[in-house]
């Protein structure tokens, strides 16, 4: 497929937009400071793979951000269990994700995976892998070419 270009100027802090590659969605997020440090101050101990080291993610997927700039998360809308679409639930202690310390991230409605605003995995849920971040670079500070 063709990569596809999304335009990110209108994008407001805390905000998300999904564009289509692929036929998948990509979600674009875009980080307010408080986001990012909910996000960096997560322990590792909460999460099953902290460092992404599963092989096919792009070198930059591999800080606690998985992203080129902190603020612009890039993800592949897709829950990495089952593949239903997982929801974004960008507050925290969001109801309705089943956890009381809940920091910010996206929850799969279909079998409760948890994922955080990075796209990282939590423990004990039965997604494996953290959501897949596509390949993708920035065209201009506004525009994000993925693919
Ligand atoms: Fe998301 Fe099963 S498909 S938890």
């Amino acid at each position: 497929g063709a990569p596809v270009k999304a335009d990110v100027s209108k994008l407001e802090p805390g905000q998300r937009m999904t564009v289509e590659w692929r036929g998948r969605p990509i979600w674009i997020l875009n980080r307010t400071p408080e986001m990012i440090e909910r996000t960096e101050a997560l322990g590792e101990d909460r999460l099953s793979d902290p460092a992404s080291s599963e092989p096919q993610q792009p070198a930059y997927a591999g800080g606690p951000l998985r992203s080129i700039k902190p603020e612009i998360g890039v993800l592949i809308g897709i829950c990495t269990h089952l593949g239903c679409s997982p929801l974004f639930k960008p507050e925290p202690n969001a109801e309705g994700v089943g956890v009381d310390d809940w920091p910010g991230g996206f929850f799969c409605p279909c079998h409760g995976s948890r994922f955080d605003l990075a796209g990282r995995v939590f423990r004990n849920v039965p997604a494996p892998i953290n959501l897949e971040v596509p390949p993708y670079r920035f065209e201009s500070d506004e525009v994000i070419v993925v693919g």
